[in-house]
C-alpha cells in the first residue's frame, strides 16, 4: 500500500533524495516517501517518462516531488546530484548495476564499474551529507544490498557485484558507529529476487526458478518493509535481507 488517509505524515518537512527512484524499487520508496510526507527529490537514469510519471503519481496523491536524470556512472556525477539537492535529510541509493559472469570473465572495466557504483557512489554521497545529518541530529540512509549480501560468501556469478553490496554493510555500520549517537540511522536491505519493470524473460525466469514456492518478491513488498525501516530511528547499521529466505 502506497498511501492511506490515516497514514502518518512522519516525513513532512524532511528532504528525501532518491537516487534510481524512477523505476524498480526506488520508485515504490520513491511513491511511499512522497506519501508520508517528505518533499522527494527523484534522480533518474535516463527515461524522461519515468521520471515524470514518477512525479506526477506524487503530485497526484498530494505529495511534493520533483525530480532529474542523470548517469550517476560519471566522476562528477555524486557533486552534480548534491548541487541539485544539497543536504537532504533522507539519502536513499537505490540504484544499483549488476552484471552476471563468472570471475573469470570479469574485465577491468567491469571490476569498476560495479564496485565504483554499487559501492563508492553510496559512499561519496554519505560522506558529503553525514556532516550536516549530525549538525541537524537528525538523518535517515537506506542502502541496497544485493540477494544474499547480508553476510560474506561466495558467488559463483556475481562475485564484482556482490563484493561491492557485502561491503555496504560495513558503511552502514560505520555510519551506526559515529553518527547513530547524533540521530543519523542507516540500514542496508538486501532484497531476494525482485521483478520489476526492468526484469526481462530470462531474469524473470531465472528468478522463478530459483525463488522460494517459485514466486519472486515485488518491488512493493521490498518497498513496503524498507521504508518502515527508515521511520524506526532504533534500527542503525542492520543488514536485513528480505527474501523469503531464498539462498542461492
Ligand atoms: N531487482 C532485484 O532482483 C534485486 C535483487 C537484489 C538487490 N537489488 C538491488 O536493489 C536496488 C534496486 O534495484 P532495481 O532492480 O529496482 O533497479 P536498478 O536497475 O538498480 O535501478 C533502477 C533505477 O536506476 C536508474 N538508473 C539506471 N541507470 C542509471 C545510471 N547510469 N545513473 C543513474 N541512475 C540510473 C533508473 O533510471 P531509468 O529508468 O531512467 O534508467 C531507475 O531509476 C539495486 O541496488 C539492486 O542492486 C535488486
Amino acid at each position: 500500500m502506497v498511501y492511506n488517509r490515516s497514514m502518518e505524515r512522519i516525513f513532512s518537512g524532511k528532504k528525501a533524495l532518491v537516487i534510481g527512484g524512477t523505476g524498480g524499487i526506488g520508485k515504490a520508496v520513491a511513491l511511499r516517501l512522497g506519501a508520508r510526507g517528505a518533499r522527494v527529490f527523484i534522480q533518474g537514469g535516463s527515461s524522461p517518462e519515468r521520471l515524470e510519471g514518477t512525479v506526477k503519481v506524487i503530485r497526484d496523491a498530494g505529495g511534493e516531488a520533483e525530480g532529474f536524470l542523470c548517469d550517476a556512472a560519471l566522476p562528477e556525477s555524486a557533486a552534480d546530484i548534491l548541487g541539485r539537492v544539497p543536504s537532504p535529510d533522507i539519502l536513499v541509493c537505490a540504484w544499483g548495476p549488476y552484471k552476471r559472469a563468472a570471475l573469470d570473465e570479469l574485465s577491468a572495466r567491469d571490476w569498476l564499474f560495479l564496485t565504483v557504483n554499487n559501492l563508492a557512489l553510496p559512499g561519496i554521497l554519505i560522506s558529503s551529507v553525514l556532516g550536516d545529518m549530525i549538525r541537524k541530529k537528525w538523518g535517515r540512509i537506506l542502502l541496497f544490498g544485493g540477494t544474499n549480501t547480508d553476510t560474506i560468501r561466495g558467488f559463483s556469478t556475481t562475485a564484482a557485484y556482490s563484493a561491492a553490496k557485502t561491503a555496504l554493510g560495513v558503511v552502514a555500520k560505520s555510519v551506526a558507529l559515529t553518527a547513530g549517537p547524533h540521530g543519523v540511522s542507516c540500514n542496508v536491505v538486501c532484497p531476494g529476487l525482485t521483478d520489476t519493470e526492468y526484469t526481462g524473460e530470462d531474469a524473470g525466469n531465472y528468478n522463478r526458478e530459483r525463488s522460494p514456492g517459485g514466486i519472486p518478491l515485488n518491488s512493493s513488498e521490498i518497498a513496503d518493509l524498507a521504508v518502515q525501516i527508515l521511520e524506526h530511528s532504533p534500527v542503525n547499521g542492520a543488514i536485513i535481507p528480505i527474501d523469503r529466505g531464498l539462498k542461492l
